[in-house]
């Protein structure tokens, strides 16, 4: 299966996939493309350095040329997609087109700390400023409102008496990275074997 990764910041859980695949397991998936929409958004350099293509799209290509973004998409024989911090909300007629094959990693324990404007360290400042005693990630379908998916994976991890929103920004990206390949993998592997 031919993944495309729509990443638009660091990209740690972009490269993290990159690397999964490649080297744990390339009879599954492959991460083929990097969707962006930030020129200069530093998990360009990821997708240089691991030489997978990468695609920089705009606001109008997204949502008022959809059609030609899935043609592109096709183009690349791409099956799935995976979202790691990409903050624009996904278009239905993509959704369409890649019917539960769309999904996103959240910060948080959803359906608490999602939706619009809850990304990155807004989630964790909220979390510890309201003193609580976990918090985690959550791996979901992706449908047309933000966060709102049906639920694959959670993960939690205890959130100690101190805990500054930085420290439990690592700690959540720590987890992200242990689970979210190995998450997508069983998806890929639950799918009929064709790529789209
Ligand atoms: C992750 O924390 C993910 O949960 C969120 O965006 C962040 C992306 O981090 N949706 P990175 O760019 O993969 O380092």
């Amino acid at each position: 299966h031919r993944i495309a990764v729509f990443a638009s910041g660091s990209g740690s859980n972009a490269e993290q996939l990159i690397r999964y695949f490649k080297e744990q397991a390339p009879d599954v998936g492959e991460v083929a493309l990097i969707v962006c929409n930030k020129p200069d958004a530093y998990v360009l350099e990821r997708a240089k350095k691991w030489n997978v293509p990468f695609l920089l799209i705009d606001r109008e290509l997204l949502y008022e040329r959809t059609e030609e973004l899935i043609a592109m998409l096709k183009q690349h024989d791409i099956g799935f997609i995976v979202l790691a911090g990409f903050l624009w909300l996904i278009p239905p007629r993509l959704i369409e087109a890649y019917p539960q094959r769309i999904v996103n990693i959240h910060p948080a324990l959803l359906p608490h700390y999602g939706g619009k404007g809850m990304y990155g360290m807004h989630v964790h400042r909220a979390v510890v400023a309201n003193k609580e005693k976990e918090s985690g990630i959550t791996i979901h379908y992706v449908n047309e409102h933000y966060d709102a998916g049906q639920h694959i994976f959670q993960a939690r991890l205890p959130v100690k008496e101190g805990t500054t929103p930085e420290q439990l920004a690592e700690q959540i990206h720590a987890l992200e990275h242990k689970y979210y390949p190995k998450v997508v993998e069983e998806l890929l592997r639950a799918l009929p074997f064709s790529s789209a």
